[in-house]
This record gives structure tokens, C-alpha cells and sequence, in this order.
């Protein structure tokens, strides 16, 4: 087995090489003067079952980055070829919400489709119910919902779980609800990908207790900082935040969740500051 580390996913790759002995490979990138894209493998492929590991952040060229890496390795001959997505972009939009829209998950999909299987971590499946309509090759659809209960469990006491909205609770109510936690979903309404308004649908009691605010994915980070604003009128004792995929895509939101909140943790799914919850181990499983 080779695993190739892909421009956005290098140091996880070589993570999830060394918990397995398995060979590791950085895939070369770099950009001709006109941007188009260069990719190289270093290592021999000839008959092996290669494992391409390439988050999708940021979305676009790293989509291209793959597509290019994936039919090159099966021309070099590759026996097998897995590709890893720890985050997959695109998945949210899941159909045509206003007339003349791309519902781009799908054709991403059927960009994809030639790999031999894809992996990834819990991907924004809202209307769509498996990985299935999304892909017709092989795939594995993987959580880091136990990683978020053993890290909540070794910090917090009794914390409450909050859920910015519906769409959440595959990872706020279940998480809640494996640890014994009181949960509250939010609702909320997007008027636009950086407007949105969260409220409180039922009574629930959030005056000095330890909350925890837990989505899948801090885009803009708009969810979450309406929800902050939100809670912080009930007078809690803390806010901290917790994420499986940290994007953090506009800073100025993103200083204000730092400033009124106790700690912000993720996932390395993409790699940034908050990144404290390691997914290493679930990838090196699932291979
Ligand atoms: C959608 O419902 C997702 O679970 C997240 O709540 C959403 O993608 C977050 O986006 P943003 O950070 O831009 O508000």
C-alpha cells in the first residue's frame, strides 16, 4: 500500500502512513506561470493499491489536484486507487434551491467516480441519506463522533450540548445523547451563505451552564456566531465551540467567536489552528 500525500492533506497523510507501515509519498505540485496545474509522482506505482489522501479546502483546486493525480496513477499502473477526502466540499449543495442552479454534489460525483472507492468524514448528508447518491463507486462514510465524546469527556464535566440547527444533530443530539448530556437544537433560517438567524424554539434552561456549540462544518463561521450571540443572552457560565471541519473562511467572524468563546476545537480534517482532535486513527482503520 502507497500513500500519497496530496498539496492540502501532506502532514495527515504521512500520519496516517506511519500508524499503518505503510509506504508514504508526496505528491509534487506546483503552478505554471498561468496557473494551470503540474502534478508529479515521486514514487513507483506500478501494481500497488495506492491511497490518494486530499482534503477539499480550499474546494477548487484541489478537486483538479485529484482528478489529475487519480487518472494519472492508473496510467502509471496502479492495481487499486482509494482516495481519502477528509472533507468533502460541495456535498451541502444537494439540489437546485432556485431555478438555474447547479446541484454541484453530483457532478462532483461524477468526477469522481473513477477511483475505486473514496473515503471520507462525516460529509454534510442533509438531503441526501447515504453516500450513494452522490457516488456509484465504492465508499466508506466515516465519524469522528467517538473522538468528539472522548475529547469532550476528558475536559468538560457536565456540559450542555447545543446544535446550531436541524441539520446538526447527526453530531450535536448523538453526541449529546452518547455522553448523557442535555442538548437544545436551534433553529435557524439562511437567508443568504452569510446571513443567518438561530433561535431558541423551546424553553431550556442554558443560565451557568458549560455549553458546547457543535456542528459539522464552520464555513463563514456565521452559524456559529449567531448562535453565540444567541446563547450569551441566557447567561451561560461558558461557550466553546466545536467543529468537525474548521474552514474559518471569513477572519473578521472568526475574531468574534475566538473572543467570546472558552476554546474552539475541530478535527484536522483540514488543517488549521483549532485542529485538536486528531482523525488519524479512524482514517488508518477504515484502510
Ligand atoms: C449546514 O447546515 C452546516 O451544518 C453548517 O451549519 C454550515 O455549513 C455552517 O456554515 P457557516 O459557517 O458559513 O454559517
Amino acid at each position: 500500500m502507497l500513500i500519497i500525500g496530496c498539496s492540502n492533506s501532506r502532514k495527515l497523510a504521512k500520519k496516517v502512513a506511519k500508524n499503518i507501515k505503510a509506504e508514504y509519498s508526496a505528491l509534487t505540485v506546483k503552478k505554471f506561470p498561468d496557473g494551470e496545474l503540474y502534478i508529479k509522482f515521486e514514487a513507483d506505482l506500478k501494481n500497488k493499491e495506492v491511497i490518494l489522501v486530499q482534503t477539499l479546502y480550499p474546494a477548487n483546486e484541489s478537486l483538479l489536484e485529484i482528478i489529475l493525480a487519480g487518472h494519472t496513477a492508473k496510467e502509471l499502473g496502479a492495481k487499486k486507487i482509494k482516495l481519502v477526502i477528509p472533507y468533502l466540499a460541495y456535498i451541502r449543495q444537494d439540489k437546485r434551491f432556485n431555478p438555474g442552479e447547479a446541484v454541484s454534489s453530483k457532478i462532483i460525483g461524477k468526477l469522481l467516480n473513477f477511483f475505486d472507492e473514496i473515503i471520507t468524514i462525516d460529509p454534510h448528508l442533509h438531503r441526501y441519506k447515504s453516500l450513494n447518491e452522490v457516488f456509484h463507486t465504492k465508499t466508506k462514510n466515516l465519524t469522528a463522533n467517538q473522538l468528539i465524546m472522548d475529547y469532550i469527556s476528558k475536559k468538560y464535566k457536565k456540559p450542555m450540548i447545543v446544535g446550531p440547527d436541524e441539520e446538526s444533530y447527526q453530531w450535536a443530539k448523538q453526541i449529546a445523547e452518547k455522553i448523557k448530556a442535555d442538548v437544545a437544537i436551534l433553529k435557524k433560517t439562511r437567508y443568504s451563505p452569510k446571513k443567518v438567524k438561530v433561535k431558541i424554539e423551546s424553553k431550556i434552561e442554558i443560565k451557568n451552564k458549560e455549553v458546547i456549540i457543535i456542528d459539522d462544518i464552520i464555513s463563514t463561521g456565521k452559524t456559529i456566531l449567531k448562535t453565540i450571540e444567541h446563547i450569551k443572552k441566557n447567561n451561560p457560565k461558558s461557550i466553546s465551540v466545536i467543529g468537525i471541519h474548521g474552514i474559518f473562511a471569513d477572519k473578521i467572524t472568526y475574531e468574534k467567536i475566538r473572543k467570546n468563546t472558552k476554546e474552539i476545537a475541530t478535527t484536522n480534517t483540514i488543517s488549521n489552528k483549532h485542529a485538536k482532535i486528531d482523525v488519524t486513527g479512524l482514517i488508518a482503520n477504515s484502510l
